[in-house]
């Protein structure tokens, strides 16, 4: 293919700052959103399990519920989450994105009813499950389903967009132009070793469930065991599945000896050997954090070396400075995401550390974050919508 119809492709205002800040934010935002997708379906698949369980097991019993809301709040958080790599994608990859978004038009327009249709039914099987009529876990399979569904439309745009060279093809196949939007592209190791690192994310985020709930009392030592131990088994057969397919997928692309793979596969062995032992779930989570931030680089480095050996650097991408708009987006980033996530996870904490009912207001630490989270917003939707309008009056008058 040549680099001139790619770099015709590109924006021709340029970015507004250096690419390789946008390179970092979408690895950075790309893990975020994965480890959230990874815990949803996890935590849904597992909950299914137990909940074909009903009320016989006293554990599952309480475990079942436990996991759908894990599930159910992680998918708002993964769609929240899933935007910030899309506009960074489509910062320095607009080529690639708007392409893949063209050829696969009617799956970008299904894949929006797949994701409100199958999170709705989320809703049903989160008060069907809470009613125990029974039957609730065929409406959880379903709406697990619609779910896998949009993560595999996710993969399709995803991987579409990283084979310029067979895009005419696809646009014209043999000559005919076909419009019709129905481009589909699945690379089946790629998507089975990103799906399956759900069973490890689950694994360990149930040893964080049981250490975290250990402090209390309402929750016998059986139950807090039982947990852990559940956990611990998943994650190990959920790392072996995940590293088999990973080394499979290198394999087939030719990135098994690359630095950045063996450093995924050395992750993978300290994983394994961390939730085996299960000493400090905290800490294995960390090396999970890692691990993740690695496989989204490893994601990037293939699409970046696709690229460059086509001649698109996203490097040598026209840069415009635009110091006042990276000023407000950074400080958005870290005043107000950091100030406001402080505020919720230190409430979350607290009130699952608390038995009975908590109050936030007689907390020194939650009030005061409150209180900041509440004034730096205010300050905010201030200084956003005054600047606009200032920039529009400038414009226009
Ligand atoms: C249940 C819903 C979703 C699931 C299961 C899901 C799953 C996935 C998966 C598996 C990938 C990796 C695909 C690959 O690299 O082969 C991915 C990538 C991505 N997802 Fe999602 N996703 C969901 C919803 C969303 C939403 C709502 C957004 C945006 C608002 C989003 C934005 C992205 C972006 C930007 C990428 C990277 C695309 C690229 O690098 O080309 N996702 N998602």
């Amino acid at each position: 293919m040549d680099a001139s119809v790619l770099l015709a492709l590109r924006d021709p205002a340029g970015v507004p700052f250096y690419p390789i800040i946008f390179q970092v934010l979408y690895i950075l935002t790309w893990a975020l959103h994965a480890a959230f997708v990874l815990l949803s379906l996890g935590s849904m698949g597992l909950s299914i399990y137990g909940a074909t369980k009903g009320q016989s097991d006293s554990h599952w019993k309480k475990l079942t519920p436990h996991l759908i809301q894990t599930g159910k709040i992680s998918i708002s958080i993964l769609i929240v989450l899933g935007v910030a790599p899309l506009l960074f994608t489509q910062v320095i990859y607009d080529p690639n994105w708007y392409v893949a978004n063209t050829l696969s038009g009617m799956w970008v327009f299904i894949f929006i009813y797949t994701l409100v249709v199958g999170y709705s039914m989320y809703y049903w099987y989160y008060y069907a499950n809470k009613a125990q009529k029974g039957g609730d876990y065929i409406i959880g399979i379903i709406s697990f389903a619609i779910l896998v569904f949009a993560g595999i439309l996710m993969h399709n745009f995803a991987v579409t967009s990283i084979m310029p060279e067979q895009w005419m093809q696809m646009y014209a196949p043999n000559g005919v132009v076909d419009d019709s939007g129905w481009t589909f592209n699945v690379n089946i190791l790629r998507l089975a070793f990103l799906v399956s690192l759900s069973i490890p994310v689950v694994g360990i985020f149930l040893q964080n469930y049981s250490r975290f709930l250990s402090t209390r009392d309402d929750f016998d030592k059986s139950y807090i065991s039982y947990t852990a131990k559940l956990g611990t088994n998943i994650a190990i057969i959920g790392l072996l599945i995940s590293a088999v397919a990973f080394v499979l997928w290198m394999l087939k692309i030719g990135y098994l000896l690359n630095p950045l793979s063996i450093a995924i596969i050395i992750g993978v062995l300290v994983l394994l050997y961390f939730s085996k032992m299960n000493k400090n779930s905290y800490i294995t989570t960390l090396v999970l954090v890692v691990v993740a931030l690695l496989i989204s680089g490893m994601r990037e480095l293939i699409r970046f070396d696709i690229m460059s050996n086509l001649g698109y650097s996203i490097y040598d991408y026209p840069v415009n400075l635009e110091i006042p708009t990276i000023a407000m987006f950074l400080l958005t980033f870290v005043v107000m995401g950091f100030t406001g996530v402080g505020y919720l996870l230190s409430m979350a904490w607290k009130v699952g550390k608390n038995e009975g009912i908590f109050d936030g207001t007689k907390d020194a630490l939650v009030s005061k974050l409150g209180k900041y989270t509440l004034n730096i917003m205010v300050a905010w939707m201030v200084i956003y919508f005054g600047w606009g309008i200032v920039i529009l009056f400038n414009n226009t008058l």
